[in-house]
Parts: structure tokens; C-alpha cells; sequence
């Protein structure tokens, strides 16, 4: 053996050359996410998985063997889910979060060159895993203060005969909302497989979940990571029409979802009162904060229906905000100023009365309050 680093193999080189090209040309998903008093820059719940059902989940996980492999589907928890969302229990798949989910549905709908027509911006992970899996992205610019072009997003999926349309409502990082009927517009004028990702939707807009019995064109996907506070234990689903969740499956690893994690989906869906309160407290903590968001000169605010709000900073580099922040308050938002049509962007969670307070204090001194 010559040594134990990987210096001498010229920078991985062979091994670079077999990877695929579109891969390599794709920039990673990850996040530095420095620590901070006010962490307000994944959208996650303020608060911790409800502390009465990690007694729960804990007592059962305690009891149950770990040296079997979980379930396939547990049909309890499926029968619950479709009484959650009001689908068939065999319409409903389960995911290792919902990440896992978008991956499955493309990876069995995508063949090379195959289009997906999203909005741009939109969440990143769709471009990623069309390019990973050989298709081809197609974005589609929002409109003005990044409300929803369905026209044009029709217009292009039909010109460029997508195979599969991406809805994200409210779309992350923008917080737009699709406007009523889009989603029946873009099943009837086009071909496409559409799939509405509504990982935010508990905080507003319309869901497309009723028109699962009309279409089996339509994959609706829902998390557990944002409003109960589970993104750590990463559960999701996506509903979808029977026999399309047959083949979605088999796109998914087997024993994908942990015991643990079932057992917490569980008692979630045991507890759905802890989920309409845990919506109802962030909705009105976001009305509170917006108005005195918009108070501050210097910076735009988009309008929003989910647990994050967009703001351009026009009166100071986005940059600089997103440092002052953290450096000086303790505060970390997402800076999202990356792709040109977000320039001077920073996304910011929605936390308790306590952080959107501190959020306010903090911009107004930076930004010089009127
Ligand atoms: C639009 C969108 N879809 C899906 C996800 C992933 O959610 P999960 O934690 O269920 O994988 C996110 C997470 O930020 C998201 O923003």
C-alpha cells in the first residue's frame, strides 16, 4: 500500500470520467447551516416533535424487535393516512421523507432526454434528479412578485411534450400559491404526469388532493417534516391512483421507512389535533409578522401562503443582511441570492412570536427603521 489519502490518483480523474456528465455539471444539494440561536433557514417547525408522542414513540420503539426488518406498508398506517388526506390506502405510498418520493416518481417516469417542466425558482432537488437520471429540465420563469404563469407553464410543457410537470404549491422559495383551477387546467390541456409537491401546503393554498379520483395523471405529495416537526425522523407520502403507486414503488428501496419513524408517523396521525394547532399557532404568527415585515424600507416582500416568506433586499446586498443577521442577532436565515431571478433574495422560516420579534428588531436597526 503507498499511503492512506487518495493524493497521487490526479484529483480522482478515472473515476470522475465515468460519471455521468449531466451529474457532474450539476451543483451538490447541501447547506452550511452554521449554528445560531434563531435557526430560521430549512422551514422547519419552531418547536420539537410534540414531547407527549416522543413518549409514545419512545415506550413502543422500546418494545418492538429492532433485528426485523419494518414493514413493507403497514396497512394500520395506511388506513389512517387515507382517512388523513381522503384517498384509498392503496393509492398511498410512504417515504423515507418525501425527498424520497419525488426521486421514486421521477426515476420511474424518466427516460433520457425526457422533459420535466417546473417553475423556476423552484425547490432545487427536482433539477438535480433530472439531471441524475438522465432527463431533461425545462424551467419556466414565475410571473410578477413570482406569482404562478400556468399558461405559460402549459404552453411550454405541451410545446417541449413534457413527461412530467412539477407544481410546488406554495412553492418553495417563494412561498406563491397555485390559483384555484391550475391544477385541472394543467391535467386537461396537457399529457403530462403531474406532480403537485405540497410539502407546505397545510399553511395555505389549494390542494390538489380532490382530484385524485379524476385523474391518474396526478401524484400529490405530503410531509410530515414541516408543521408537526418531524423533518429529523423523515416521513412522507405520495398519493396517487392505484395502479400508478404500484409502479411509483417500485422505484423506492425496500424497508424504506425506519421503525422508528413508523412508529412516530403513528402517533401522529393518533394525535391530529397537536397538527391543526401546532398550523393554526405558524398561520398566525406569519399574519402578525407580515405587515411589519413590509414596515421596513429597503426591502420587498413577496407574498406567501406557507411557513417561510421571500424578501428582496433593495437597499443593501442580500449578503450583507444574511451576515449581519447571523453575526449580529443570532439569526440564520437561507440565502437563496444565487440564481439570477432570486438576486438579493434571503428565505426566512417562519419561528415563534419570539423570533419573527427579534427578525423585526433586527432588520429595522440594519435597514434603518422609518
Ligand atoms: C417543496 C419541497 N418538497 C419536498 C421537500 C422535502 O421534504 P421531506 O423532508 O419530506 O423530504 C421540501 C423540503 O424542504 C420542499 O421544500
Amino acid at each position: 500500500m503507498s499511503g492512506v489519502g487518495p493524493e497521487g490518483l490526479d484529483g480522482g480523474a478515472e473515476g470522475l470520467a465515468l460519471i455521468k456528465p449531466s451529474v457532474r455539471a450539476q451543483a451538490a444539494y447541501t447547506l452550511a447551516a452554521p449554528a445560531a440561536r434563531r435557526k430560521l433557514n430549512q422551514n422547519e417547525s419552531p418547536l420539537d416533535f410534540p414531547p407527549e408522542l416522543k413518549e409514545i414513540v419512545l415506550a413502543e420503539v422500546r418494545r418492538i424487535p429492532w433485528q426485523r426488518y419494518p414493514e413493507f406498508a403497514p396497512p394500520a398506517l395506511l388506513t389512517r393516512l387515507a382517512e388523513r388526506y381522503g384517498w384509498q390506502p392503496d393509492g398511498i405510498l410512504v417515504g423515507n421523507g418525501s425527498n424520497e418520493l419525488i426521486q421514486a416518481t421521477l426515476a420511474v417516469t424518466l427516460g433520457s432526454g425526457d422533459r420535466v417542466v417546473a417553475p423556476a425558482p423552484t425547490f432545487a432537488l427536482y433539477r438535480l434528479l433530472t439531471a441524475v437520471l438522465g432527463g431533461c429540465y425545462v424551467p419556466v420563469p414565475l410571473g410578477t412578485d413570482f406569482a404562478y404563469d400556468v399558461d405559460r407553464l402549459i404552453e411550454t410543457a405541451v410545446r417541449e411534450r413534457a413527461r412530467v410537470v412539477v407544481l410546488n404549491s406554495p412553492n418553495n422559495p417563494t412561498g406563491s400559491a397555485l390559483p384555484p383551477g391550475a391544477v385541472e387546467r394543467v391535467l386537461r390541456e396537457t399529457g403530462a404526469l403531474v406532480i403537485c409537491d405540497e410539502a407546505y401546503q397545510d399553511f395555505g393554498g389549494p390542494s390538489a388532493l380532490g382530484l385524485l379520483a379524476e385523474s391518474s395523471r396526478l401524484v400529490v405529495l405530503r410531509t410530515f417534516s414541516k408543521a408537526i416537526g418531524a423533518a429529523g425522523l423523515r416521513f412522507g407520502l405520495a398519493l396517487a391512483h392505484p395502479a400508478v403507486a404500484r409502479e411509483i414503488a417500485k422505484g423506492k428501496l425496500p424497508y424504506n421507512v425506519n421503525v422508528v419513524t413508523l412508529a412516530a408517523a403513528t402517533a401522529v396521525l393518533e394525535h391530529q389535533e397537536l397538527w391543526a394547532t401546532r398550523v393554526r399557532d405558524i398561520v398566525a404568527t406569519r399574519e402578525r409578522f407580515l405587515p411589519r415585515l413590509r414596515q421596513i424600507p429597503g426591502i420587498t416582500v413577496y407574498p406567501t401562503a406557507a411557513n417561510f416568506v421571500l424578501i428582496r433586499c433593495q437597499a443593501m446586498p442580500a449578503k450583507t443582511v444574511f451576515r449581519r443577521l447571523l453575526d449580529e442577532y443570532g439569526i440564520l436565515v437561507r440565502d437563496v441570492s444565487n440564481p439570477a431571478e432570486l438576486a438579493e433574495c434571503l428565505r426566512i422560516s417562519i419561528g415563534t412570536d419570539e423570533d419573527t420579534d427579534a427578525v423585526i428588531d433586527a432588520l429595522g436597526t440594519i435597514f434603518g427603521r422609518v
